[in-house]
């Protein structure tokens, strides 16, 4: 039932979801700031699953800097408006498949099967129900090779709970059973302007991994300017703090609160 929304949500959604992490400073920090720890890792030339790779921002980047891509999604507008991109950026050669699918059924993957694991933007947030997210965790690591890296971005719970103060008060408070659900279980059923998710803390994602993979690192993708996207992007324009703005978020970002107050959240593991 959640799939349906989820789905319907991103199909009307459309262009947007392109446009979102390019939209200004402020949103290009979660791009960035992935691309920043994608390198970090990557082996050159890799296999790479792209899983919920939307219209393919990351996919498209990661083909430019030489490796294959297989991009899966759930909604089939989505892929339209990537299919139309990576002929745009002339990659079609190193995109291998675009498939709509759901990633908490990957059986048309063998075990082992990708270099590189890839599921960014909160594709696992979208499946709210936690036993679905744990079949989806266990499907992307048996997919991914031994010894290999999953990189899984989601969204983070305080942030969106800061950032209901600003967006969603005071109408939120008069369902107090929605506001109560996902401020202290991180689950939202829909009907807020946003698709049902599960809204993430940085301890429960990295609990779902353990044991199943090493840890790495985590990363909090908006880091110490979450929430503040208003006067980020003011201050970014200015360009004479940008050198201060970027060391200090990279030195930052990786501290075990960081990840606890960002927007988005991603954790890296091997397995
Ligand atoms: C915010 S977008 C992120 C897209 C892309 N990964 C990025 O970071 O730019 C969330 C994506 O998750 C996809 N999605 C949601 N649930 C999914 C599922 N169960 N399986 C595959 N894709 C899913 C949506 O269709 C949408 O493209």
């Amino acid at each position: 039932m959640t799939k349906k929304l989820v789905k319907k949500y991103y199909a009307e959604y459309g262009i947007k979801e392109w446009k979102r992490l390019a939209r200004d400073p402020y949103h290009r920090l979660e791009f960035d700031t992935t691309m920043y720890f994608l390198k970090k890792y990557l082996p050159k030339k890799s296999l790479i699953l792209d899983a919920g790779g939307g219209p393919g921002r990351y996919t498209i980047k990661l083909a430019k800097m030489g490796h294959n891509i297989i991009l899966l999604d759930l909604t089939q507008e989505l892929l339209e408006i990537a299919k139309r991109r990576i002929k745009k950026e002339k990659v079609q050669n190193k995109v291998e498949q675009i498939i709509q699918g759901s990633i908490d059924e990957l059986s048309m993957f063998e075990n082992d099967a990708f270099d590189v694991v890839i599921c960014l933007g909160g594709v696992l947030s979208h499946i709210v129900n936690k036993k679905q997210r744990e079949k989806a965790i266990s499907e992307l690591i048996r997919v991914t090779k031994k010894n290999s890296q999953i990189f899984v971005s989601v969204i983070g719970r305080l942030a969106v709970c800061m950032n209901s103060i600003n967006y969603l008060w005071p109408e939120m408070l008069e369902a107090p059973d929605v506001y109560k659900k996902f401020t202290i279980k991180g689950d939202y059923l829909g009907g807020y302007g946003f698709a049902p998710a599960h809204f993430y803390s940085p301890e429960e994602l990295k609990k779902e991994f353990e044991g199943k993979t090493k840890f790495l690192e985590m990363v909090g993708l908006e880091g110490i300017f979450s929430t503040h996207p208003r006067r980020y992007n003011r201050v970014y324009k200015l360009k004479k703090y940008n050198k201060i703005l970027g060391e200090t978020h990279l030195k930052t970002c990786t501290h075990p609160n960081i990840a606890g107050i960002s927007e988005h959240f991603m954790i890296i593991c091997k397995k």
